[in-house]
């Protein structure tokens, strides 16, 4: 990452940049080597009136300072025409700001059509033309950032701002779907909560609290979400005074108000477990309205299976939890069972807890998944009723996300959870959610996803796909940018058992592998998967575990401990993915990847 954000050969639309916070974005922007749409109608503060003075006297600021800058004096709500602008002048557009915007305050009793309308014109019809204009460019070129204006009026309601706040939020909505829809085509989508001095807060702040609210606070945070380095999109970023947060909403854990799918909810329920629905104990953000829905299957599981006792009591979801504890004895022993060693430099942080470096391996978080189900019944239950083979079940494939710095120790909450049950005709595969969380600060540390094959338990009607399987990736057709290969030991599942709580006795006992089909004892699947990790980290990480971020990978054949493992890789962007062989050229680890947050490669490194 270079030390200074710079947008050379990048083309900028700002909205509303005649002055205020667009002004301060137009100025920087032009400053860092970027091309400036100058977009204002020059209006008054209520909407009345247009004039170029406004947008003129910024074009001529940034001209006078050497940088380039056009002018347009059009409504937001003739978006095309801004956009015409930028392709006309400089022939292209990279980013996006939507930041015009009026006030009509109005109690809500007083509060017109008229004054409804024409707020919710200015910010949110302006803002959707706009950058529907703008959204061909960015989808053809695979490449655009748009950065859309909230309020806190919006996210926290405001005396006499009904029309503002409401219009606001729309733009919350807006950008959240513009985020998943723009996925595919590069295109990432932000929401800024500014507080700033300008002519619309003039007499809303208290003076003395104005003057220190400079746009120019608030310009470097839109920059950085608007830089080609950044990734973020469907983020909404509170910022003020040269301070910046995330905003995001979040879901209370809830409860059942029926004791089973057969009985009605009555408002009765409701009264009784009042207090349990507004608890936020255990509130967390759903990442997604796949996540947010499939939470809810969790409610018919439960209803389905009569283990409400709500009605009358309060209860909550049937959770399936562990709590573990770990320092560096167990994250060493983890180390050393997925093959670290001392004589490895690139090892040795995570085998000596005095290293200057003392690291617990990232991927260590992945053995909390399996440790949880071995602990609890909830297999069990997601197969109730049904005749399965449990020493045949096996890992299928596997995700996780590093959410926060992994701790050199900590009591670690694990929450897992049913996603799906999915019938694939002979096997049956199993979708289960697991989080990590630090038990005492209740900081979520990790995400993952598990899906497990039941072998010879489908057939049963079930649903045959999900939107909660793993997302699948391909792999590079072309040759491997390179390879790295290590021997596993004879004794390596056993060691893994340790490290790992697994202790699943088809990894080491010859009889329960051959009852789950297999001719030997078999090495976990994270086991391996660890020892690709390292290769990873190795080989494009410089060996440094803060720079991992997430993992994905799909166990396609047993390996046999003694078995050396070769982890084929290829670097795209942020992203490596990888394929690991045994001995005999067999895939047992396949469509994997690793994405870093940085890419950092050894000068003796051959690639
Ligand atoms: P400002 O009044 O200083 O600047 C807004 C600019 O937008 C003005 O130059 C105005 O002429 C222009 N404009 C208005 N209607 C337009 C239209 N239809 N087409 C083109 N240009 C138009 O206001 P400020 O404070 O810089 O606000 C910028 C944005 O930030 C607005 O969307 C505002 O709602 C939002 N905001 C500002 C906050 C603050 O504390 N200043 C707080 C929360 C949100």
């Amino acid at each position: 990452m270079s030390d200074s954000l710079r947008f050379d050969g990048k083309v900028v639309v700002v909205t509303g940049a005649g002055a205020g916070l667009g002004r301060a974005y137009a100025l920087l922007f032009a400053s860092r080597g970027a091309k400036v749409v100058v977009n204002d109608l020059g209006g008054g503060r209520h909407g009345d009136g247009s004039s170029t003075k406004a947008a003129d006297a910024v074009v001529a600021e940034i001209t006078s300072a050497g940088g380039e800058a056009a002018p347009n004096y059009d409504s937001v709500l003739d978006g095309q025409k801004i956009i015409e602008t930028a392709i006309i002048n400089f022939g292209r557009i990279d980013i996006l700001i939507n930041n015009a915007g009026i006030l009509r305050d109005k109690s809500f009793v007083k509060m017109t059509d008229q004054d409804w309308d024409l707020i919710h014109d200015v910010h949110v019809k302006g803002s959707m033309v706009t950058t529907r204009a703008a959204w061909p460019h960015f989808r053809k070129q695979r490449y655009g950032k748009v950065i859309f204006t909230a309020s806190n009026s919006g996210l926290y309601g405001n005396f006499g701002q009904a029309n503002y706040s409401a219009a606001k939020m729309a733009l919350v909505g807006l950008s959240n779907t513009l985020a998943i829809e723009g996925n595919s085509a590069n295109i990432k989508t932000n929401v800024i909560v500014p507080t700033a001095g300008s002519r619309l807060t003039e007499d809303i702040l208290p003076p003395e609290f104005f003057n220190e609210l400079r746009p120019e606070f608030i310009a470097p945070v839109v920059m950085w979400l608007c830089h080609e380095d950044c990734n973020e999109t469907g983020t909404i970023i509170e910022t003020a005074l040269g301070w910046a947060g995330k905003c995001h909403l979040i879901r209370g854990n809830g409860t059942v108000l029926r004791k089973s799918l057969k009985d009605a909810v009555t408002p009765e329920n409701v009264r009784n477990n009042w207090d349990a629905v507004l608890n936020m104990e255990e509130a967390k953000r759903c990442e997604s309205i796949a996540e947010a829905t499939g939470e809810l299957m969790n409610v018919v599981d439960i209803l389905g299976s009569s283990k409400s006792d709500a009605g009358g009591e309060q209860s909550g979801v049937i959770k399936y939890s562990m709590k573990n504890q770990y320092n560096f004895k167990q994250a060493i022993l983890y180390a050393l069972s997925i093959g670290a060693k001392c004589r490895d430099p690139m090892d040795f942080r995570y085998i000596y807890e005095h290293h200057s470096d003392f690291s617990v391996v990232p991927c260590y978080y992945m053995i909390f998944g399996p440790a949880t189900l071995m602990e609890t019944d909830i297999v069990e239950r997601a197969f109730e009723g049904r005749s399965v083979n449990f020493a045949g079940i096996v890992h299928g494939e596997q995700y996780m996300k590093v959410l926060q710095k992994i701790p050199t120790e900590a009591v670690v909450e694990t929450k897992c959870k049913i996603l799906d049950v999915l019938d694939k005709g002979r096997n049956a595969v199993l979708l289960i959610e697991h989080e990590s969380f630090n038990a005492e600060t209740g900081d979520k540390l990790t995400t993952g996803r598990i899906a497990a094959i039941a072998k010879g338990a489908g057939g049963f009607g079930g649903p045959k796909r999900s939107h909660h399987e793993i997302p699948g990736v391909e792999t590079p057709k072309r040759t491997p940018d390179t390879s790295y290969s290590e021997q596993t030991s004879p004794d390596q599942a056993a060691l893994y058992r340790l490290s790992s709580g697994d202790f699943n006795p088809l990894h080491v006992d010859p009889n329960i592998a051959e009852m789950g089909g297999f001719k030997q004892p078999i090495l976990h699947g994270l086991c391996s998967l660890g020892f690709a990790t390292r290769h990873v980290l190795k080989t494009f990480a410089g060996g440094d575990p803060e720079l991992f971020e997430s993992i994905r990978a799909r166990f396609s054949n047993p390996v046999v401990p003694g078995q050396t493992l070769r982890t084929d890789m290829w670097r795209d962007g942020n992203r490596i993915h990888f394929q690991c062989f045994v001995d005999n050229n067999t895939p047992v680890i396949s469509n994997a990847y690793i994405d870093l947050k940085e890419v950092r490669i050894g000068k003796k490194a051959k690639l």
